[in-house]
């Protein structure tokens, strides 16, 4: 913002001040505009669009906190210097409170008026520099998903395809040993477009994730919990980790999407496993209380130190205790977040440095009724039945 551009709005009932203001400031580079009643003020503010507002607060029109909440509801960026006369503390700070850049009270001198407009300029600018470097950041980002998706995740997508067709097409001629090389590539793209896709979760938009929600339905727990423990094994066996799960019978159902269900706790598995050392326990437990259903993953690990968990949930947040073999990107914990709360519940962490971490879900139960639980087994064993032959 050139100083040139700066729009500065008096309003103020006092033909006197309004006078003295524009004279004061008439060798500055700003571009005065003065009202006398605060209901034109507000009306001219948005032709005007300045980027700072004088106003006095008891003058004719809107009353003066009206007319603060009323400048902030029209653009909250404009920095407002509210005047008085005979101020006392308590309006000093409910102007503030209303979104009064500062408070100056009557009478003022001119270079009282100067610094203290001078001072709201140099707001302003800071504000001004904060939005548009919000925007080219999100600018960015846009673009980063663009050509991760286009340029990456694509022909990768079609390398996969083809290494398929390739595995089917040589499947007489292949070694064991080739077979088992093609077989390697075919996991670490797997790997690969996986991990592209949890950036994408992560950079798009948090709407985007909020989209499962339209395909909720009935979740089993128990099966979540199955699913995502057979999902880690591999990786637990390879640490002589065992996963011990403690899982009451009827601990239900919540309102969800199996497959993010299942990512969120792999991922929490992923990393009692990764932060644990070799041989120890993982315990997965889930538990009704009261109205919801509480899952717990809980490791012996290295814990987490207390700088790195304001972090942890944090996108793209590596902490400190990480080893440096199994580095991450950081963002298993962060999509597990926007994944629980995308099903109205809350993820929380206990953690002891050198001793382990509690992680914990809380989500909304459902109440399922038995025969719609029988109806839908009955439609899927007669999809599956469909899709086999
Ligand atoms: N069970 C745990 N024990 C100790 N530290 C943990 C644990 N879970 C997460 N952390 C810490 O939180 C950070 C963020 O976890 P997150 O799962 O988001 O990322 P990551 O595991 O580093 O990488 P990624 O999951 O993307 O492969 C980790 O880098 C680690 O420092
Ligand atoms: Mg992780």
């Amino acid at each position: 913002m050139s100083s040139e551009e700066t729009k500065v709005l008096i309003i103020d009932q006092d033909k006197t001040i309004l006078d003295s203001c524009i004279e004061t400031l008439a060798d500055s580079s700003l571009k005065i505009a003065t009202v006398m009643d605060s209901a034109f003020g507000l009306e001219m503010i948005k032709e005007y669009q300045p980027d700072l507002v004088v106003v006095d607060l008891n003058t004719y029109g809107v009353p003066g906190v009206e007319a603060l909440e009323r400048i902030r509801e029209f653009d909250p960026t404009i920095v407002v210097i509210a005047t008085a006369w005979a101020t006392t503390v308590s309006s000093t700070v409910e102007a503030v409170k209303r979104g009064a850049f500062e408070y100056l009270p009557k009478p003022f001198s001119t270079d009282e008026l100067c610094a203290t407009i001078a001072h709201g300029v140099e707001h302003r600018k800071i504000i001004k520099e904060a939005a548009s470097l919000r925007r080219e950041r999100e600018m960015l980002r846009e673009q980063f998903a663009a050509i991760v998706s286009h340029e990456l995740k694509a022909p990768l997508g079609s390398v996969l395809q083809n290494l398929y067709v390739l595995e089917q097409e040589l499947s007489d001629s292949l070694s064991e040993k080739q077979a088992e090389r093609l077989g390697r590539m075919k996991i670490s793209i797997d790997d690969l477009l996986d991990l592209i896709k949890s950036w994408l979760n992560v950079i798009s938009d948090n709407g985007d994730i909020s989209k499962i929600r339209e395909k909720f339905e009935p979740v089993s727990i128990p099966e979540v919990i199955t699913k995502s423990i057979e999902n880690i094994e591999g990786h637990a066996v390879r640490k002589d980790i065992e996963v011990v799960p403690t899982v009451e019978d009827d601990v239900g159902f919540v309102n969800g999407d199996k497959v993010h269900l299942c990512e969120a706790l792999v991922n929490l598995l992923g990393n009692a496993v990764k932060y644990s050392r070799m041989g120890s326990r993982v315990h997965v437990k889930a538990e009704k209380q009261g109205e919801s259903i509480v899952i717990a993953v809980m490791d012996r690990g290295v814990g987490i130190p207390k700088e790195d968990l304001p972090h942890v949930f944090g996108d793209f947040y590596v902490g400190k205790s990480a080893p440096v073999e199994e580095r991450g990107s950081g963002i298993g914990l962060a999509i597990t977040r926007r994944i629980v709360e995308a099903h109205d519940g809350s993820i929380s962490v206990e953690t002891s440095l050198g001793k382990g971490s509690t992680f914990i879900i809380r989500m909304p139960a459902v109440k399922v009724d038995p025969e719609d639980l029988k109806h839908a087994e009955n439609v899927a064993a007669n999809t599956e039945q469909g899709e086999s032959k």
